[in-house]
Order: C-alpha cells, then structure tokens, then sequence
C-alpha cells in the first residue's frame, strides 16, 4: 500500500497545489481541513479542487487539541502549510501552538518526516506572523521527527494584488522599491515539496524563475492592467508614525502593517525554482475566459 501523507493547511493556496502533486505521485492523503465542502470547491488563485484527491479526511480544529490527537497514526509523513494568511486568528495560535500540536502528534507516532513550510526571513522578521514561524522552526529542529523547512519568497497568489490595485489605478512602493522578491506558483512550489519529502533534516529557500524589484512588479502590473502608471512613492520617513498608528489599532492591524512594511523593505529571493512564469500568470488573471468574469482569481489552472 503507499505510504499515507498527512497534510495540515490542505485547503490554503499551497496546500491544495501539495494535496495534487503527492496524489499525481501516487502518495495517500489524509487531507486535515475545517470544511470538506470547502476543500471540494475550486481554491482562489487557481488552486485546485481536492475532490478525488483525498484517501481520507479529518476535519479538526487547532484550538482543540483533542481533535489532533491520533491524525498521524498509520501515516508515514506529514506536510504542514499551515499557517494565518488572511484569517482572523493569531498567527501563535494557529502557526505556532496549532503546528506544534501537530508535531506532537507526529512524534507520539513516529513519524518519518515533518515538512514545515515557512516563510523567508522568519528569524529576522518582527511581526507575530514572523515569531509565531520562527518559533515553530526552532521547535521542529528540535523534534526527534526529522524536520524538513521550506522557505519561500512570496506566492503568486499574494502578486496578483499587485495587479488588482494596478487596474483601479493605483499603486505603491516603499521608497524607490529596490528591495527584490521572486515569487514562486503553488504548483512548482508543491513539485519541490513533494521531490524533498524523503530527504533528512534541512532548510531551503526557494524562489520562482523570475526576480523583480517591487517598483518592476508595480510596473508589470500597470502594463498588464493597461492603466496609466501612477505609483505612489512612501518615504521610509513614515513608517514609524504609521507603524505607531497601527500598533494602537488592533492586534491583527498592527501584525499585518509590521508584516507588509517589513516585507517591502528587505529582499526576499529563494533559488529560483521550477518554471512557471510571472507574467504570463498575471496576464492570464486579467483576462480570465469567457463565462469566469465574476471571480478572477479562481480560474487560473494552467500558470
Ligand atoms: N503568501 C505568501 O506569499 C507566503 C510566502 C511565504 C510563506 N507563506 C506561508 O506559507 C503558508 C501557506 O500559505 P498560503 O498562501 O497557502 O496560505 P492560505 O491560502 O491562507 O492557507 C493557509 C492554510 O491554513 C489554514 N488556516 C489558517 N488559519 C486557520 C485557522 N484559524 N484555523 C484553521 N486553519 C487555518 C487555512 O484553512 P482555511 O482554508 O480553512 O482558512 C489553509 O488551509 C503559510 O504558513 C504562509 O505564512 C506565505
């Protein structure tokens, strides 16, 4: 029988792209989800679908650590993306406790392997999102379960807001935008996932093919989105004072603000993997087929 592959976060932009690349592979999936409806949907950015690509499903909540007790039992692996993206929970509970519960689990049942995927400069970043991970990074190279952590730059899931400014007409850098970041698809981010399940311990940063500066990736969305370029430039000068604002707002505000600022700020290029291009994603986000007009990030299959 093959080898069952658990995997947390299975219903996010990576996780359904990792959920098809282990069932194309031939691995069995213990999809871990709070909605099996939801996970049987199509995903946004063109995520697929898990509707026949799941062996089995468990619908858990990672506040309650009883129902994570026992998920890792049979299974040979486990894949966590995981992690607060655009949900209202904080990014401790969930990235932190909720992977560290899983991680218990893992070990009580002895599994083979953790795959952890993190993000670029967690041990450097000051946001909770930043902390939470970097806890969660440190706790895994701990663990007697062999921790595999994958750092990546950015999504092109998270570029195409670049673009949906970009057609209202607006957009922005930090400065004159110089730092870099080159982001990677879902797809090819899964195929490196899934061609690293069986390696020892280790941490890779990865990337997409292409790397940009943000002033370039405001550009590509401008010509893209067929608007007259008007890029608003943030002086440095102002970060504090909004960043001081945000703090004395709520907590999620200030995470998301100290996040965003610190992530327009530094580089953020992995080695550059697999071969699915910016651009041609983008454009095929402008312009989605007839008939999916209403919702154009959830179409895109093939970039
Ligand atoms: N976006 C980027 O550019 C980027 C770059 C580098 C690293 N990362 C990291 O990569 C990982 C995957 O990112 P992604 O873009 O695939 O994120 P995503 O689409 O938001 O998926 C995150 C997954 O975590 C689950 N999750 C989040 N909050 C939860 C909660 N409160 N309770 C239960 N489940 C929860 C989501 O479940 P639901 O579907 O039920 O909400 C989903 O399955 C994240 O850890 C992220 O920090 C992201």
């Amino acid at each position: 029988m093959s080898e069952t592959i658990v995997v947390a976060g299975a219903t996010g932009y990576v996780g359904r792209h990792v959920v098809e690349a282990l069932d194309a592979r031939g691995y069995r999936v213990l999809a871990l989800v709070r909605s099996q409806e939801r996970a049987e949907a199509p995903g946004p950015f063109g995520a697929p679908s898990l509707r026949g690509r799941v062996a089995e499903w468990k619908v858990v909540d990672y506040s309650d650590s009883t129902t994570l007790r026992g998920v890792c039992e049979g299974a040979g692996r486990l894949v966590s993306a995981l992690g607060v993206t655009r949900q209202n929970a904080s990014p401790w509970d969930i990235d932190f406790l909720g992977n560290l519960r899983l991680l218990e689990d893992a070990e009580r049942h002895g599994l083979a392997s953790f795959l952890y995927v993190n993000v670029l400069h967690s041990e450097s970043g000051t946001s909770l999102t930043m902390r939470s991970k970097h806890a969660f990074a440190e706790a895994l190279r701990r663990s007697r379960v062999a921790g595999q952590i994958v750092n990546p730059s950015g999504y092109f899931s998270d570029v195409t807001d670049f673009l949906l400014m970009a057609k209202k007409g607006f957009g922005f850098t930090l400065g004159d935008g110089t730092a870099k970041v080159n982001p990677i698809h879902g797809a090819d981010l899964a195929e490196f996932i899934v061609e690293h399940l069986a390696e020892p311990s280790a941490s890779w940063d990865v990337g997409g093919p292409d790397t940009l500066t943000y002033r370039e990736l405001e550009e590509l969305a401008f010509r893209i989105a067929g608007r007259r370029q008007r890029i608003l430039r943030v002086r440095p000068g102002i970060l504090r004072p909004l960043q001081w604002a945000a703090d004395r707002s709520s907590p999620r505000v200030s995470n998301l603000t100290r996040f965003f600022l610190e992530s327009l700020r530094i580089d953020a290029v992995g080695t550059p993997t697999g071969d699915r291009r910016l651009e041609p994603y983008l454009r095929a986000i402008h312009q989605p087929p007839a008939g999916n007009m209403r919702s154009p990030s959830l179409w895109v299959e093939k970039y």
